[in-house]
């Protein structure tokens, strides 16, 4: 217990060495508040300055996904390679295990499904966030949509409740079907959500010009996966973002829908935080496969 009586004299002032102010390693991110910061740290690896998501929050609007049907069996085996996971909060209640210990993005808004017209979307109660210890909030941002102005406003809202408590929001750019996932669409979108206070975004690769849509982005993107694609080819994938400045992914279905997932997410971690090259990567992937009971 301090003791207020035959205290030493303080002397250590370390005259003339300046303190150290500590940058943060994450772009845009420098003016943040300690907890998002600290959250931040959490999912973006320091070294690398990179992340491994892993999604599986596609049941929230399409129901049974292939690869989801028993999240207990497919995803719990993949929750210790990841660096971060995105899901649901029924998910995180039914079939993660709390003891995972991993920083959670979650998916923290919800309203349609793949029946009706999606992204016509409410948000979670921030206390609820709160209580599952999310490290980040998840929400659709769909602009050119039916829904644009609603999504925004989304936005805006989750950014002021989660600013509140020091939780970064995930911008999470919806494409609809009618619209073009090119550079020229996915720099709008994703330069919409960080004016409006998203601290990372989540959007689709394309090619040419992906680094054009990363250089006018001033916070960091992560590329969702999309649709299944042959392993090598996803992993070429990941490559070319990260080479062209993306800062990770966050993954879904080409990891869970993969022949070996668990091989699969390591090859990915492989091409993301140490720049393996594509076939490297695959040649990883066939290595732990081939490993694997
Ligand atoms: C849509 C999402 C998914 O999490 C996202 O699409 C990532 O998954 P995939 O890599 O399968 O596209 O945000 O609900």
């Amino acid at each position: 217990m301090a003791d207020a009586t035959g205290n030493q004299d303080s002397k250590d002032y370390g005259l003339g060495i300046p303190q150290k102010t500590e940058g943060f390693f994450l772009k845009g991110c420098g003016n943040l508040e300690w907890g998002m910061k600290d959250r931040l740290s959490r999912i973006f690896n320091k070294k690398s300055g990179r992340t491994v998501m892993l999604a599986f929050d596609h049941g929230y609007i399409m129901g049974p996904t292939s690869g989801l049907e028993r999240m207990d069996l497919t995803i719990v085996p993949l929750i210790e390679h990841a660096d971060c996971i995105m899901c649901t909060r029924g998910a995180l209640r039914q079939i993660v295990p709390a003891s995972s210990n991993k920083p959670i993005s979650l998916r923290a808004s919800a309203g349609s499904t793949v029946l009706t017209d999606l992204n016509d979307e409410c948000l979670l109660d921030i206390e609820e966030c709160i209580r599952v210890n999310a490290s980040m909030l998840a929400l659709m941002v769909a602009i050119g949509s039916k829904y644009e102005a609603l999504t925004i406003r989304n936005l805006t809202t989750m950014v002021d409740q989660g600013s509140r408590y020091g939780i970064p929001v995930l911008g999470v750019t919806a494409v609809g079907k009618e619209l073009v996932r090119d550079a020229r669409y996915l720099s709008l979108a994703t330069r919409v959500c960080a004016e409006n206070g998203a601290h990372i975004i989540k959007t689709y690769y394309c090619s040419p010009d992906f680094e054009k849509v990363v250089a006018a982005c001033p916070v960091p993107i992560v590329i969702a996966g999309g649709k299944k694609l042959p392993e090598l080819e996803a992993l070429q994938m990941a490559f070319e973002a990260i080479d062209q400045g993306a800062a990770g992914v966050d993954m879904g279905r080409n990891v869970f829908q993969a022949e070996h997932p668990v091989a699969m997410i390591q090859a990915v971690k492989a091409v993301v935080h140490d720049n393996l090259k594509p076939k490297d990567a695959f040649a990883l992937y066939n290595d732990l496969k081939n490993k694997k009971s």
